[in-house]
């Protein structure tokens, strides 16, 4: 069998620096522990434009397109601001998320105990908080038609459309199913069906879906409902799914349980390709952050924790991907901090690298 393979897209701004630490800890899987991933790296955003005039060269789009597994770092910056819309760094990111079709937008919300007391919730209420938001990314309010700004009578109406069809529902159910599947087999699925038919439609798909996967318990909860339920006791969740306007704000409201931009990954993925494996996309949250770049100040930990969640998803090494995780929580928990994480008196941050080292001594 070949070797996995990976496609490390930096990017710009703080990317190329996170993403330098990722390399290092793919390295060290190969060294230390016999895996071994065929990695090629490119351009995107700002730097492809730099290289090539466009955001992403049609050469790298295939190159993602034959991957098991992209990894991005960050894309934008002032120096591009003027650009004209059609190159600016984003539609890079966008064209990949286009034509790879990766419909279900994975945002995890996990806690590292020595990070509970960044959350704006107590302690006992997050500490060992492990859930899933899986947002479908490509249909409902934010495409359907009709659309616009009409004149009505004598004033103006704005009208957007949620439409959801069978099958794009079904999808981003079974990405839910198959994810659950590899961590706490249970699906809570989140929608309005009390008062939309687009949400009666997705109770009854995802109900279907789950047919087929009996192991996993599913449940149904109300969005608002899921709201409160997710800033009331969020441990009763393990996987979440939801449409694109409700997934946008419960991730992000999800994310913020647990404190900085810094230690949040992400995944996009999309259809089964013939070897079984989802299309896949993984990224941090977080932007390329003009105004710590070219300092040695970002952290590493969201990026690192995206290639973890590469691991887990796309290559099913769950317990090398769990490596990675206990790696990072037992260097939160020495003390180890970058300047976002800063909280306490009298600590000193370390640097990108420092982060990088740390990390790579705990996974020794
Ligand atoms: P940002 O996420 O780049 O930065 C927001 C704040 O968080 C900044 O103060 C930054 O220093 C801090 N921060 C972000 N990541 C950090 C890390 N790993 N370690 C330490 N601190 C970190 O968002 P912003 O400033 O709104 O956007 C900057 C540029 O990034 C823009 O050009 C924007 O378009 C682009 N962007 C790109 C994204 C992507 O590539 N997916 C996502 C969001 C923004
Ligand atoms: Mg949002």
């Amino acid at each position: 069998m070949s070797n996995p393979s990976l496609l490390i897209l930096p990017g710009d701004g703080i990317g190329p620096e996170v993403m330098a630490e990722v390399r290092r800890i793919i390295a060290w899987f190969g060294e230390k522990r016999g895996i071994t991933f065929d990695v090629s790296e490119d351009l995107v955003g700002g730097a492809a434009y730099d290289a090539h005039g466009t955001p992403l060269h049609d050469d790298t789009m295939a190159k993602a397109q034959s991957v098991d597994a992209v990894l991005l770092g960050a894309v934008g910056g002032p120096k591009y601001d003027g650009l004209d819309f059609s190159v600016k760094p984003e539609r890079g990111l966008l064209r990949l998320r286009k034509e790879m079709d990766l419909f279900a937008n994975l945002r995890p919300a996990q806690c590292f105990d020595a990070l509970a007391d960044f959350s704006s919730l107590k302690r006992d209420v997050v500490a060992g908080l492990d859930i899933m938001i899986v947002r479908e990314l490509t249909s409902g309010i934010y495409f359907g038609e009709p659309r616009g700004i009409i004149e009505e009578g004598n004033e103006r109406v704005g009208i957007n459309t949620q439409r959801y069809t069978e099958s794009e529902i079904d999808r981003v159910a079974r990405s839910a199913f198959e994810l659950a599947m590899k961590r706490g087999k249970k699906v809570c699925s989140m929608e309005k069906a009390n008062v939309m038919e687009s949400g009666i439609l997705w109770r009854e798909v995802v109900t279907e879906v789950g047919k087929d996967y009996p192991e996993v318990e599913l449940s149904h909860m109300y969005a608002d409902a899921g709201a409160m339920q997710l800033v009331r006791w969020p441990k009763q969740f393990d996987v979440i799914v939801t449409d694109n306007l409700f997934g946008d704000l419960l991730s992000d409201a999800a994310a913020m349980l647990t404190g900085s931009l810094g230690m949040l990954p992400s995944a996009s993925l999309g259809a089964p390709m013939e070897n079984g494996r989802p299309k896949a996309l993984y990224e941090p949250v977080h932007g390329s952050a003009p105004d710590i770049a070219g300092q040695a100040k970002a952290n590493p930990i969201a990026c690192v924790l995206s290639f973890a969640m590469a691991l887990r998803y796309s290559f099913d090494l769950g317990a090398e991907a769990e490596r990675v995780e206990a790696a990072v929580n037992k260097v939160l928990g020495d003390g180890a901090r970058t300047a976002d994480l800063l909280g306490e008196e009298g600590v000193t941050p370390v640097s990108t690298s420092g982060m990088g080292d740390a990390i790579l001594a705990a996974l020794d």
